[in-house]
């Protein structure tokens, strides 16, 4: 132990403590200062940065002797009391907080180079802040907020708008467009702040991993370690002799099924006999502290007699290691293919892909006299409950699940992960155990976007009608079926893309190996299908000599016209304005690079791809949603509504809408949601169907309300109103459900509603180093109703980013299904140096059952953007990858073998 002086958030402090200590583990620990994130731990994603003597520094790598005599500032010593720091309220002005996880970091790294540079530019800001990382927001923003407080604190007053260098945005209406339902405009359809945003942006909202509770232990998992053998020895006795070690949890502790899953529960909470893959889990030790408890966790022995596993699509396939098949025939294909002018192909290989939230996994589990309750970080409340339900063998209605505010979900927090052993290791200690995961445990044990192998042919006539499609797709789903087979049969439903296709051949299969874990990921399969297709329709277009807008135009749906799931569409339908706008502002973006290029070897390019993607879960599963309302004695409105909010905006835009729908303002309504306890049941925060479903809900409870406060007349409200509103999105059937398909007719239907885009993106690359630099992306969104400006742009931002991403960067191979990557920073997550310029077009085509006709927006912005990289990567240099992702390597090598391919032709 060392004594150590410094001044901490202008307060002198002197403390004893070991001074190899990091000073995160100082502030999060012994100071409690929570703000100050642990997103890595190693280094790597700036979560944690802290200003130490005014310099920036990661405070999980930065030793606390290093702070002897210096000065310490963390998010909490930012603002002057209720008075926030202008860099804090530039943040939320501009938007730039979603789920508020980078935020501290991003903020403290803007002062420390405000302080020193007041007037920077674009590239300075890019160069002060490329080492932190933010999944959510795609950087526009954040960049944008630098520039309004850096001018505020010249004391400039420009507007939001007159910041607003990297992007633009427009809300148009369509062609044949329904009008919206009225709305009074005062807070909905303007871009209020974030609800939490204060919270976040002085770290004082506390995710899971931020709860402490008196008497609270730590857990620490046994890892197989190892990716498939049987169990023949398990030695804990070493462990257990640590100090601090209070327990080893193991498969006999589990008072119920010793089996997790959301949905399908087949995974071994601690495995019993025989592992699957590397993060199947063994035991958990609980210890007083986390380091114990992971110190001894390393001790415990296992032996294993090694099995042999499978690692590839093709060793699954092979094995017939079959989780299920999605299949869907329409129509004579040999017929269609003597219709067809042209005909192409192509096998696709495309990674798998970690979701990179900023936030790891944590849980805190524990028990009541007769129940238990379970803080975790997830986007499944109710689903975790249910499945505690038999794992702890207790009613549900005894188990309360709290989704805490998540640094990001994405997808990856929608299965089940810890909470199984948190929920047995409280219960067993009668004690508060809290679980929280090292980044490398969760790149490890969270699910993956699957990796798919796929084989696409399409046929078009002479007029670049569609003719047929025959597809198939194979994906990888790990050992377990978490959401494969749904997954699967997604992007089976979505393989046509937003496309009239009368002949269709599509069969999938989703296959068990013993890699890591396959799950929902934005998008939730539709991205693996938009990019065979669409790159496929773009090579048919050239044949054609066609315009790439023109043939999706030509094919585009509309109301009228069936999927390639075969359900009818009634109405909201925009894909076709999207198309003509993106096509509109692409062409116009285009003129102002044309003339720019070729710079040396660097060369322009431009690709398209269209999209759509379910809002709803569907496929015969319930789309509820659920509103609470009580109006209090002294006016106010509490609202208890169902969902849980991952930096998405939900919460924002349930406000919004009660506002608007009761005429009041924002600051009248306490809002209370992701509480199993507290709300109405509703399914999955997923598929962009909480603004449908809850936003319903919500305008329902509403008029309720009204009613009830109508119903008084003049006489005064001397006790609560209370009113509820359960909504359900009518009746969807799944893929092969044949019988309903019958009985249903035309009003057969896969999803409650659909949201559809088109996006452009206009590349740099250059021919000596493969090198790929997106400089702009047009994105034209039929989105409905926008509730929130700011939210639905930061969605479109953040999704583009991640589909820019994907195509050019992201992986997550691994080798015998062990992972070849361990720290966030090997992730090859995009940075703000790399943000394009954004072009956004938003059509609002209502959609009927939505909330004054919106729908949703968060996740099918990354489905056209992966192939519209890549066929501006056609476009560019005449090369067509479909080994994903396109790596500088990948394509040095594409034009190496056109080089050889065109000079073997000249010979
Ligand atoms: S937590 Fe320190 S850099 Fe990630
Ligand atoms: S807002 Fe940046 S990581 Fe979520």
């Amino acid at each position: 132990m060392t004594k150590i002086s410094f001044i901490l958030n202008d307060k002198p402090r002197v403390t004893d403590v070991d001074p190899k200590m990091s000073l995160l583990k100082y502030l999060r620990g012994k100071d409690y200062l929570k703000g100050t994130k642990n997103g890595c731990g190693t280094g790597h994603c700036g979560a944690c940065t802290i200003l130490l003597n005014g310099k920036p520094v990661r405070s999980c790598i930065t030793p606390m002797e290093r702070v002897q005599d210096g000065t310490v500032l963390t998010i909490e010593g930012l603002a002057n009391g209720d008075q926030l720091h202008p860099i804090q309220k530039a943040f939320l002005d501009v938007g730039a907080i979603q789920c508020g996880f980078c935020t501290p970091g991003m903020i403290l790294a803007t002062k420390a180079l405000l302080d020193q540079n007041p007037h920077p530019t674009i590239d300075d800001i890019c160069q002060a802040l490329k080492h932190n990382y933010c999944r959510c927001t795609g950087y526009v923003k954040i960049i944008e907020a630098v520039l309004l407080a850096a001018a505020r604190m010249r004391n400039e007053e420009p507007s939001v708008e007159e910041v607003r260098c990297f992007e633009s945005s427009v809300i148009v209406k369509g062609q044949n467009v329904p009008e919206l339902p009225p709305i009074s405009g005062k807070v909905l359809g303007q871009s209020i702040w974030d609800t939490d945003g204060v919270k976040k942006a002085t770290g004082s909202l506390r995710f899971c991993d931020d709860i402490e509770f008196p008497d609270m232990v730590y857990g620490a998992f046994v890892w197989s370690g190892i990716t498939r053998g049987k169990i023949i020895h398990f030695d804990d006795s070493e462990a257990l002799a640590m100090p601090g070690v209070l327990r080893v949890i193991k498969a006999e502790d589990v008072p119920g099924d010793n089996h997790y899953g959301t949905f399908n529960q087949e995974q071994e909470i601690f495995c019993i006999e025989e592992v699957h893959f590397i993060s199947d889990m063994l035991a958990l030790v609980v210890a007083e502290t986390m380091e114990q408890a992971r110190a001894a966790a390393q001790k415990v022995k296992v032996e294993y007699e090694p099995l042999p596993g499978l690692y590839t699509i093709k060793e699954a396939l092979d094995a017939e290691a079959v989780i299920g098949t999605s299949s869907r025939q329409v129509g004579d294909l040999e017929q269609a293919k003597k219709k067809s002018t042209v005909v192409v192909n192509g096998e696709y290989k495309i990674e798998r892909v970690e979701h990179g939230c900023m936030e790891p996994e944590s849980a805190i589990g524990y028990a009541l006299a007769d129940g238990a309750v379970i803080y975790t970080t997830t986007q499944s409340p109710f689903e975790i409950r249910r499945m505690l339900a038999s794992i702890l063998n207790l009613p549900e209605e005894k188990i309360r699940v709290i989704a805490t505010p998540l640094g990001g979900g994405f997808g990856s927090k929608c299965d089940a992960h810890i909470e199984s052993a948190a929920a047995v290791a409280g219960y067993v200690m009668k004690r508060p155990v809290k679980i929280t995961l090292t980044r490398q445990e969760s790149m490890y044990l969270s699910t993956k976007r699957h990796a798919f192998e796929t084989d696409f042919t399409i046929g078009v006539d002479a007029e670049g009608k569609l003719q047929f499609l025959d597809a198939k797709l194979y994906s990888d789903a790990g050992p377990y079926n978490n959401l494969s087979v749904a997954v699967l049969q997604q992007a089976s439903i979505f393989a046509g893309g937003p496309y009239v296709i009368p002949n269709v051949n599509v069969q999938g299969k989703a296959l068990r190996t013993n890699n890591v874990l396959g799950g929902a990921f934005r998008g939730f399969g539709i991205n693996q299908s938009a990019i065979s297709i669409e790159t496929l329709l773009d090579e048919a277009a050239e044949k054609l000599g066609m315009d790439p807008f023109e043939i999706r135009k030509i094919n585009a749906l509309k109301i009228g016209t069936r999927t390639v799931g075969g359900e009818l569409l009634k109405q909201s339908v925009g894909i076709s304005d999207t198309i003509e706008l993106c096509k509109r502002h692409t062409q116009k973006a285009m003129e102002a690079y044309k003339g720019l290029y070729p710079q040396g070897s660097k060369v322009l390019g431009v690709g398209v791809a269209s999209g759509f993607k379910n809002v709803g879960v569907g496929r015969g599963n319930r789309d509820d949603g659920g509103c609470i309302l009580t109006r209090e004695t002294d006016g106010r409105v509490t609202m208890h509504a169902s969902g849980v909010d991952m930096g998405q905006g939900f919460r924002t835009a349930m406000m919004q809408i009660l506002a608007e729908a009761l005429d009041i303002s924002t600051d009248q309504i306490n809002l209370v949601s992701s509480d199993t306890a507290k709300t109405l049941f509703h399914g999955q925060a997923v598929s962009e169907r909480q603004t449908l479903n809850t936003g319903r809900a919500v305008v329902e409870a509403a008029k309720l309300l009204k009613k009830r406060i109508e119903e008084h007349g003049d006489t005064p409200i001397d006790a609560p109103i209370t009113v509820e509103y359960a909504f359900s999105a009518p009746q969807t059937y799944g893929l092969e459900d044949a019988e309903g398909r019958k009985e249903a007719g035309d009003d057969y239907r896969n999803y409650p509603s659909y949201a559809y885009t088109t996006q452009a993106a206009i590349i740099e690359l250059d021919t000596d180093t493969g090198e790929v630099k997106v400089l702009k992306v047009i994105a034209a969104h039929d989105t409905g109703r926008v509730i929130n400006p700011h939210i639905v742009e930061g969605q479109i931002e953040g999704s583009c980013s991640m589909g820019i991403g994907y195509a050019l960067r992201e992986q997550f191979p691994s080798v015998d299904g062990i992972p070849n990557k361990k720290y966030y920073g090997q992730l090859e997550l995009p940075t703000i140096d790399e943000t394009p310029q954004y072009d956004i077009i938003l059509v609002e085509d209502p959609e009927p059952i939505g909330p004054f006709g919106a729908k949703g927006i968060s996740e099918v912005a990354t489905v056209p953007m992966t192939p519209a990289v890549l066929n501006a990567i056609y476009n560019a240099a005449g090369i067509r990858i479909r080994n994903l992702p396109a790596t500088p390597e990948n394509i040095l090598e594409h034009i190496k073998l056109k080089k050889q391919t065109s000079e073997h032709h000249n010979d």
